[in-house]
């Protein structure tokens, strides 16, 4: 059931996928979704020392046999490490899939592919990133609509015409993001021609998800409207919880501030108070338009099972009768 190109590709049970995160990618979240038959990937950039970083592949490792991968963020906005260095390490330990984001991974393609990692880039907003990637000798390309959390890209466009316009134009494998957290979104992204589909904001809501229970709860009560676009006038646009911080940063801008001043508030270290302490309104903490769409705090497993069931659900219950009315 769900054998797509993704799940042959990664040998998974599931095409889905959870994206990797700053501050939140962690070994117990990675490992959750990998043994329940997704995808997990670990984000490079939460371990600031390359000890810490094989520290924590060894414990993913501990926590699954399955599959799983390393996101690295090559975006000029992160925290600078040598992602060579980075890269060695995760060969040196058996991973064997490797998510690139934040700009394209030309110069890390020959080290990458000698290793005998599969590379899934991601392209958020749109299909020019796609087909580069693709150029460039990429595995898969993660497709990111302008609903996500985290980095929307430049260009705004949503999910439903993004996914579908890189289906026509990219030959290897897509893997769908932004705005998807159920089984519905997952029905409609593999109907547009996904073949797997990728959420941050929904794996923010599991148990396994080391986020502070009250940054969860809000994750819960919040609805569609409550995360707001930010930072466009550094040409870095960033999705995030509307809260004091988003509305300053919104006014700096509109004061044309320079980026030192957005700095003091979009800092890591204030994210963390939110994502950590629960403290809601202590920065800016990245989120999709997603969050509508949770109502709870499951397992990773019971969210892929319950996914997985109702899009069969879907499929063969409520579309399934409308084409066959003979
Ligand atoms: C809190 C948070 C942190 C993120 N950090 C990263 C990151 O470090 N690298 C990256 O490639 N994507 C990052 N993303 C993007 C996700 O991997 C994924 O592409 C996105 O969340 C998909 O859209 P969704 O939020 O609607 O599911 C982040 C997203 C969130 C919500």
């Amino acid at each position: 059931m769900f054998e797509t190109k993704i799940t042959k590709l990664f040998g998974i049970k599931y095409p889905i996928i959870q994206g990797g995160m700053v501050h939140l990618s962690r070994e117990e979240l990675t490992a959750a979704v990998s043994n329940a038959g997704g995808l997990g990937i670990i984000a490079s950039v939460n371990f600031a020392t390359k000890e810490d970083f094989r520290t924590a592949l060894k414990r993913v490792k501990k926590l699954t046999n399955k599959p799983f991968g390393v996101n690295i963020n090559l975006s000029p906005s992160t925290r600078p490490v040598n992602n060579e260095e980075y890269i060695a390490i995760l060969i040196e330990e058996g991973v064997k899939i490797v998510e690139t984001s934040g700009r394209s991974p030309v110069n890390l393609m020959k080290q990458l592919k000698d290793g005998g990692v599969k590379v899934i880039h991601k392209a958020p907003g749109g299909v020019r990133f796609a087909k580069t990637a693709e150029e460039i000798g990429c595995d898969a390309v993660a497709i990111i609509g302008y609903e996500c959390g985290g980095h929307p890209g430049p260009d705004d466009v949503g999910s439903l015409v993004l996914i579908r316009a890189a289906a026509e134009q990219v030959k290897i494998p897509i893997i769908a993001g932004g705005g998807i957290g159920d089984a519905a979104g997952m029905v409609a992204a593999l109907s547009l021609g996904a073949d797997a589909i990728l959420m941050g904001t929904r794996f923010m809501a599991t148990k396994e998800c080391t986020a502070h229970p009250k940054f969860k709860e809000w994750l819960v009560k919040a609805n569609e409207n409550d995360v707001v676009v930010t930072q466009r006038s550094i040409k870095v646009p960033a999705r995030s919880l509307k809260n004091g911080p988003s509305a300053k940063v919104i006014e700096l801008e509109k004061q044309g501030a320079p980026l030192e001043e957005l700095l003091k508030v979009t800092s890591g270290k204030l994210a963390e108070k939110v994502y950590f302490d629960g403290d809601l309104e202590a920065g800016m903490a990245e989120c999709g338009q997603v969050v509508g769409l949770i109502h709870d705090i499951p397992t990773c497993k019971e969210l892929i099972d319950r996914m997985v069931k109702d899009a069969q659900e879907i499929i063969w219950s409520k579309l399934y009768p409308m084409v066959n009315t003979r």
